[in-house]
């Protein structure tokens, strides 16, 4: 019924009116990138403008909706989009730390939390999930991503599109998600923002296109282009890559959105002469809405009058926009996401900071924890020490939308009181984030001195993660390990437990000699301080594991846990043997790996069963394992269900994540998981078509990607 109402309106309208619901502008509330127009007000009511970006609140959307209803001439509504990324008031970990939790039911949970929030203040549209695949730590955008696996992400992915665009979209509540940033962006050379990508096909159909087609399956009304390039075509002028693979292959009809500025970058990227140049490649290759450039609205009439662009890709971008906000029920009523009752009901709801509270709990990552320096007890009076010890700006990270920096966050210091009380904490910043300073080393050793534990609160700040926030030394900035050697030095029995927050792996070699304890806590968010709390005293025994592996050190950038074997693999009991594919001054092996994360108690693994040995193409594999809890603890802990494709017609990774499963454990208790396998899990992309071939596989669930195969199967 909307393609009618779509069809009767376009007929209504002039080329120009058409082009205008393809511009988008910002409000200028927070600004990303250049500012191009600062006329926003005065385009709205010529009918140049279809979308915003950048305004919220019920107030300032509806102040603007109203000058697209009631002062253009066919009154046709604005379209709301902000960078929902974590959350919008409350504020869940970043992404990365929710990639950590393996719950995909927190993470659904998560950003519909997000969408009535973000809905309620007028957004219709948020610019997430970013599902690019990270595996160069040095890239500040790693922390918005699900981090380096394939299925781990795409899996996430699909979580994200549920939470947001929820089952109805017409719903007051949900918002529109997008795909972004397609594609390749996290393959940027050097971990450098905005840099060249170049990859092979198999690279990108096998590891960087499945998260945004599984997007595409779980409805996600619009994608957005990202920056780079793909092989020397800017992926905003890319057809390869909307035209024949979003379009053509995966029947996308959702519509696309440039990056900011991105069409106008088509000219420093040396791709196209001019912006006009630009606007014509742009719409060639299939983007449908203008972010920031001004490129539609200065050029298109005149490219289409002059016979350089065909009319019907406008009618075609246009009517997929219209499509969208008839969706969203915004014909029916422009202003049905601007009510003010329901903003002041809707926001930081107790139960929203609950969840984010438990979220944060969820992501931590127990990395090391060496005689039982975890969990605490609060009989024992504690020093806590570092730079985020009270920090309560950074702890809700970056891209942390409405969230507030000024003091609504819970600090870690805040969290522990709640176990402590004030009388067994004894504090000292001792330095900060950055900087040379030292001067306050004394005070934070002595407190350590008068203490039964220490604890540190170190990390980045929020800032040196996300967009353009690459950096070129991943350890702890400033005086910080100087901070922990001093105090290792000063007290050298106690126990040292290394609380991190941080947006991406850290090379943490040095802190991993000195902690008995490490605990990564990413940037968790408004309620962190009490999530991370009750894991430091075990109310919730950790149970997130790795999305993303920890490197020695950044030399080993990039590396993960799903690489190829190469010609010379290093022999496993001789990894230095010369002429191997190795290091003269380091070992291959990472220094946490993806998939590890640790608990209060131990999980065994045992009893591994397969259904069959054999299978043909018909069939399917059942894979099952016995885990039982053996320490003290009740826990939860997620299983692991690892492949690998031994010989195929191109190479194949050495292991590649397939299933998991999050189970919960009561100690003493053993379960049963078991995972079935079909061919569809074992295709890949060969250079040529998907294809899954015949030959033997190896299988393992664990615990962790740090494993040697023990069983096999062969597919026939
Ligand atoms: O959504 C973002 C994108 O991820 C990076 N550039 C700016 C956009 C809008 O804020």
């Amino acid at each position: 019924p909307f393609d009618v109402k779509v069809d009767s309106l376009m007929r209504l309208m002039t080329l120009q009116e058409k082009i205008g619901q393809t511009v988008m502008y910002s409000g200028g509330w927070t600004v990303t990138g250049p500012t191009v127009s600062s006329n926003n007000k005065k385009y709205i009511k010529e009918g140049n403008v279809g979308a915003m970006l950048n305004v919220y609140s019920a107030k300032g959307t509806r102040d603007l909706q109203k000058l697209a209803v009631e002062e253009t001439r066919l009154g046709i509504p604005l379209l709301f989009g902000y960078d929902v990324i974590h959350g919008f008031r409350t504020i869940f970990p970043i992404n990365l730390g929710l990639a950590a939790s393996w719950d995909l039911e927190d993470i659904e949970k998560g950003s519909r939390i997000a969408a009535e929030e973000a809905s309620a203040e007028g957004i219709h549209w948020t610019f997430a999930p970013m599902v690019d695949i990270g595996r160069d730590p040095r890239w500040g955008r790693i922390s918005e991503g699900a981090g380096e696996d394939v299925y781990l992400g795409s899996e996430i992915a699909k979580a994200y599109v549920k939470g947001f665009q929820g089952d109805d979209l017409s719903k007051h509540n949900t918002i529109l998600a997008c795909a972004k940033h397609f594609v390749g962006y996290g393959a940027a050379q050097a971990g450098r923002d905005y840099h060249t990508v170049n990859m092979g096909e198999d690279e990108l159909r096998n590891v960087y296109l499945p998260p945004f087609e599984a997007t595409v399956e779980a409805g996600v009304e619009t994608f957005m282009t990202a920056f780079n390039e793909v092989n020397g075509v800017p992926a905003t002028a890319n057809k390869f890559i909307f035209r024949d693979i979003l379009r053509d292959e995966w029947n996308f009809n959702g519509f696309v959105v440039t990056d900011y500025t991105a069409i106008n970058e088509l000219v420093p990227h040396g791709f196209a002469e001019d912006e006009k140049h630009a606007t014509k490649l742009a719409i060639n290759a299939g983007i449908d809405m203008d972010m920031m450039s001004s490129a539609n609205r200065l050029y298109l009439e005149e490219l289409v009058n002059e016979g350089s662009v065909d009319e019907t890709l406008i009618n075609d971008a246009c009517r997929r926009i219209l499509l969208t906000k008839y969706k969203l029920g915004l014909f029916d009523d422009p202003y049905r996401y601007c009510d003010e009752q329901r903003e002041k009901e809707v926001v930081y709801k107790p139960e929203f900071l609950e969840a984010a509270r438990k979220s944060a709990a969820m992501c931590s990552v127990l990395l090391k924890n060496e005689g039982k320096g975890l969990p605490l007890n609060n009989s024992q009076t504690i020093a806590l020490i570092g730079p985020l010890a009270k920090d309560k700006e950074n702890i809700i990270g970056n891209w942390a939308a409405a969230g507030d920096r000024k003091g609504k966050a819970i600090s870690v210091h805040e969290g522990i009181q709640e176990y402590l009380g004030d009388s067994k904490i004894i504090y000292a910043k001792g330095c900060e984030i950055e900087g040379d300073d030292k001067s306050e080393f004394n005070r934070a050793i002595n407190a350590a001195k008068r203490a039964d534990k220490v604890v540190m609160v170190m990390g980045e700040d929020y800032d040196m993660s996300g967009e353009a926030a690459s950096r070129t030394n991943i350890k702890l900035p400033g005086r910080q390990t100087d901070l922990i050697k001093a105090i290792r030095k000063a007290v050298p029995n106690k126990k040292i437990i290394l609380v991190l927050m941080n947006g991406r792996p850290l090379d943490l070699s040095e802190e991993d000699h000195l902690a008995d304890a490490i605990l990564e806590t990413w940037f968790p968010g408004t309620s962190g301080g009490s999530g991370v709390a009750d894991v430091l005293f075990g109310t919730y025994n950790p149970s997130g594991k790795l999305p993303v592996t920890f490197p020695r050190t950044l030399g080993q950038v990039p590396i993960y846990y799903n690489m190829k074997n190469t010609g010379r693999p290093i022999p496993p009991n001789n990894p230095k043997e010369d002429y191997k594919s190795n290091y003269i001054d380091s070992p291959n092996t990472p220094l946490y790996p993806f998939g590890h994360g640790l608990s209060y108690t131990n999980f065994e693994y045992s009893d591994v069963q397969l259904s069959a040995t054999t299978i043909g193409s018909s069939d399917t594999l059942t894979a099952s394992v016995t885990i039982t809890n053996t320490g003290d603890y009740d826990g939860s802990e997620v299983a692991q269900l690892y492949v690998h494709d031994k010989v195929g017609s191109i190479t194949r990774p050495v292991k590649e994540l397939k299933g998991f499963e999050k189970i919960v454990l009561k100690k003493g208790e053993s379960k049963t998981v078991s995972f079935d396998l079909t061919v569809e899990d074992l295709k890949f992309y060969n250079n040529d078509t998907f294809t899954v071939e015949p030959g033997t596989f190896e299988i393992a669930i664990k615990g962790t990607s740090d494993f040697n195969f023990e069983h096999i199967f062969t597919l026939e």
